[in-house]
């Protein structure tokens, strides 16, 4: 198995999303690691389009709570943190050398990979030092109160939250797609062969459902049902009033 190969291999193969945490408080010590470690991501033409908000504060805290879907594990995690995409800086040292600064979806996909890099390499960080993680996607739910809450300026662009902690629980590992439906030799493999390698997939993971006592629900039901609607609507509108561009 290539967890035991090594073991930088054998901590991305423990990785399991946390949602119940200890009270422990995540150090100074173990937060400037980590986020100096994730800073180390690639970084398109270095232009490290990202930031991270740590909020502290327990009001702030239970009103993102409210604002993510009721996540309690939001309030009760050992720091919570704001993955952004940023442009602003770009920004400002462009407005300080008078010159124009534009921004298109090449500049707003930068900034949104930018992130999300250096997110998952501080998720690796956390996990190296025996914490835990959760990403919330719910913060997109509603993004003009997350914005209100944090004082986000233009040019910024609240991606995803992250729980980090001291893990109160252990969850079994929840599996991934096979191998050939993920990695591909020269050329995208035909659709009878994707659906037949998803197959596969649904059996494995109704197994690992049913050992869990949940909904043995087949992955690609799941799938077809999370996408048989469209989610959060205005994060066009949103991310196009703090300087993005879509098209
Ligand atoms: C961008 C992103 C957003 C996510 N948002 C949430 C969330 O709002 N709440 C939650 O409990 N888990 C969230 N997750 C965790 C996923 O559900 C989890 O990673 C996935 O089910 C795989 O499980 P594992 O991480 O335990 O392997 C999110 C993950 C990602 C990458």
């Amino acid at each position: 198995m290539p967890d035991a190969i090594n073991p930088t291999l054998a901590l991305l193969h423990r990785h399991r999303s946390i949602r119940r945490f200890t009270e422990e408080v995540v150090s100074d010590d173990d937060m400037t690691h980590a986020v100096a470690a994730a800073q180390m991501a690639s970084t398109s033409s270095a232009v490290q389009a990202y930031c991270l908000i740590r909020v502290n504060d327990d009001a702030k805290r239970k009103r993102l709570v409210a604002l993510t879907g009721d996540q309690i594990k939001v309030a009760r995690c050992g720091a919570f943190l704001v993955v952004c995409g940023d442009t602003r800086r770009h920004r400002l040292v462009a407005e300080r050398s008078g010159q124009p600064h534009h921004q298109n979806l090449e500049s707003f996909m930068i900034a949104t990979i930018d992130a999300s890099l250096f997110a998952q390499n501080l998720a690796v960080a956390f996990e190296s030092l025996g914490l835990g993680i959760c990403y919330i996607g719910g913060l997109r739910n509603h993004p003009r109160e997350v914005d209100e809450l944090l004082g986000i300026p233009f040019g910024v662009f609240p991606l995803f939250g992250m729980c980090v902690g001291r893990p109160a629980e252990g969850p079994t590992a929840r599996p991934r797609l096979p191998i050939d439906a993920v990695l591909f030799e020269e050329s995208y493999p035909d659709d009878r062969t994707m659906l037949a390698a998803l197959d596969r997939y649904d059996a494995h993971y109704v197994e690992y459902l049913k050992e869990r006592d949940a909904k043995a629900t087949p992955w690609s039901t799941r799938i077809a049902e999370r996408f048989d609607h469209l989610e959060r609507e205005e994060l066009a509108v949103y991310y196009a009033s703090k300087g993005a561009s879509l098209t």
